[in-house]
């Protein structure tokens, strides 16, 4: 049908006659001349009608926004006066010699252009008009470019893609399942996969020694800004590994991702551990951009009588850290001040103190604080010089229970980083390493900071004598801040698989619920590891989308709702019948 894309057409096809098909973005008329703007895929041609031509003219009066038009005509060059500079196309136009009406639209009920206004409902209910939007259009491209450099960097390594199902079991990764029941076996469900895990590992023990897929997976959790229910892993695991081997592979593809789709050259990714991310950062999931960093001041006030930090700092699940905002003492109002102490409760503080750096020259005299009254010279002087205060710097000092520290002060010091416009531009990726097998979680019960299948990075009798201490061979990548992926060595062994299903409390459970995976480790399973990439939250970063439901096509609300299709939605009662389910409180 045609020629030629809109957004393709330039100087070197002046003369030539051309066939271009798309919406209609605008159309002006200009003294009896009529100029519509074209859009495809691949951007906007201006195409102008002449009342010359009486046929196509009056076609292209009755055009209104988003009618899909074929047009034919003959590129030329703009008068010099209409050359626009923003557009690829903005040099040429074309004049019409015919115009056809492919299809009419109704007044649409956002503007495309003017998205930025339009409430995100509007968008996802009529998520085919959004998706029309060239921002929209180059997010898709690049996630397609993510996918395919993805798929060609692994085949070129060796890697093989293989299917796993996903009509399957409970695979736990830390959310609740999707269930789907079975018509055939009333009473009995299959889960949708939180991840391929066990089938990747399975792949591994049927001697495939390297595979990938780009995985769906289903996870019921609390949606955020980069979590949706259903989404896609780069999904990767081989055998006879080390942690360097996937960690290597996994730069270099990230490496070739970026620099094909958005010409960026990665730095080489520093590594952390686990403990320094947290000491240093507050975060697992460090943001590398933001150059300030928590000082740990716990051992200068452990002895002092101000119980705020002396009982935390004492206390080996305690901590007690200070943040230099710089300038912050000339940056922020008393008020913003305020706002912080109220910011940082939300993730859990109780308080937050500060000291305001006026003159440092002029020691305790040139400081400011309601603590100083509680602390003695010696320690404020050695806090201030660890912390590297300089005249004007306001200091924050979170203390707690390290946890709580980790998250508030971690937020304070993104917050800072991002208001005082210290972030760095670009991507700053790295490692987090040597993580601890399991972490807390609510009510003092301990998951396991991956997944159970995570090979422990000691032999199994130091393990199953302290679970609690033992570290795994797991690594995290993250990229400005986001946890993109994560991955581990697993257990290869039955024995040691059977001894953190123990410690985890579900040896009885886990033997009825993996049995399979118990019984494959002892059939010569090699040595094994991988790792998985969030490919919605790539996406996201790599186009520098706020939200990953940007990235995806049709995703869904805060609370897992499609605004176009409207699912999830009722079933009829027959359907029901067949899977011998009854509603709760229906008739
Ligand atoms: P993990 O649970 O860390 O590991 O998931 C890997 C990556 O998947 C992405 N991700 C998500 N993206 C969008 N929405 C979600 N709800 C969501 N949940 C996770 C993240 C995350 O880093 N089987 C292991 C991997 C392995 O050990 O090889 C796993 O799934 O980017």
């Amino acid at each position: 049908m045609r020629s030629h894309y809109c957004g393709e057409i330039r100087s070197e096809h002046i003369d030539s006659d051309v066939w271009v098909c798309g919406w209609v973005q605008s159309r002006r008329d200009h003294g009896g001349v009529i100029f519509l703007d074209v859009r495809d895929r691949e951007g906007i041609v201006q195409v102008v009608f002449d009342p010359d031509n009486q046929s196509a003219f009056e076609i292209a009066e009755e055009l209104r926004g988003e009618f899909v038009i074929r047009a034919a005509g003959t590129v030329r060059h703009r008068g010099s006066d209409q050359v626009n500079p923003n557009l690829p196309t903005g040099e040429v136009e074309v004049l019409a010699a015919t115009v056809e009406i492919l299809n009419r639209s109704r007044a649409i009920p956002f503007k495309l252009d003017e998205y930025s206004t339009a409430g995100e409902d509007i968008r996802l209910r009529y998520r085919y008009l959004d998706l029309r939007r060239p921002e929209m259009q180059e997010h898709f491209r690049i996630r397609s470019m993510i996918a395919g450099e993805t798929r060609s960097f692994l085949a070129q390594e060796g890697f093989m893609e293989i299917e796993t199902p996903t009509l399957t079991k409970s695979t736990p990764e830390g959310a609740r399942d999707y269930l789907v029941p079975s018509r055939t076996q009333p009473g009995q469900f299959y889960a949708l996969p939180q991840s391929p895990q066990l089938f990747k590992q399975m792949l591994m023990m049927s001697g495939f020694d390297r595979y990938y897929q780009i995985a769906r997976c289903y996870r019921d959790e609390d949606l955020r800004r980069d979590r949706q229910p259903e989404f896609s892993q780069i999904d990767i695991e081989a055998s006879f590994v080390n942690e360097a081997d996937i960690m290597k592979i996994t730069e270099e593809m990230l490496g070739q991702v970026f620099e094909s789709a958005i010409n960026v050259r990665l730095d080489q990714f520093p590594v952390l551990t686990h403990s320094e991310a947290l000491s240093r950062y507050g975060s697992d999931k460090p943001d590398l951009r933001n150059p300030l960093k928590l000082i740990e001041i716990g051992d200068l006030v452990r002895d002092v009588e101000f119980r705020v930090f002396a009982v935390p700092a004492s206390d080996e699940n305690g901590r007690v850290a200070a943040l230099r905002a710089p300038l912050g003492a000339k940056r922020l109002s008393r008020k913003q001040i305020d706002d912080l102490v109220d910011f940082v409760a939300d993730f859990g503080a109780k308080g937050l103190a500060y000291i305001k750096a006026n003159n440092v020259e002029e020691g305790m005299d040139g400081l400011q604080s309601s603590i100083l009254k509680f602390l003695d010279e010696a320690t404020i002087l050695a806090i201030i010089e660890r912390c590297e205060i300089e005249d004007d710097d306001l200091l924050f000092i979170g203390a707690g229970e390290s946890q709580v520290v980790n998250n508030f002060m971690g937020a304070l010091r993104l917050k800072i980083g991002q208001e005082f416009g210290l972030l760095q531009e670009g991507y700053q990726a790295c490692w987090v390493v040597n993580w601890p097998m399991f972490e807390r979680a609510e009510r003092d019960e301990f998951v396991p900071a991956h997944h159970p299948f995570t090979q422990p990075n000691c032999s199994r009798e130091e393990f199953i004598n302290a679970p609690l201490s033992a570290k795994a061979h797991a690594y995290d990548v993250v990229i400005n801040g986001i946890e993109l992926g994560g991955g581990s060595l697993r257990i290869h062994d039955a024995q040691m698989q059977r001894a953190v299903f123990d410690a985890l409390g579900i040896g009885q459970e886990a033997s009825v619920k993996f049995g399979f995976l118990l019984d494959a480790l002892e059939y010569g399973c090699p040595p094994h590891g991988g790792i998985a990439l969030g490919l919605d939250r790539l996406a996201m970063i790599m186009t520098g989308s706020e939200s990953i439901r940007d990235v995806i096509a049709f995703p869904k609300t805060q609370t897992a709702s499609c605004l176009l299709s409207m699912a999830p939605s009722e079933v009829d009662v027959a359907q029901l019948r067949d899977l011998r389910l009854r509603i709760q409180g229906a008739k």
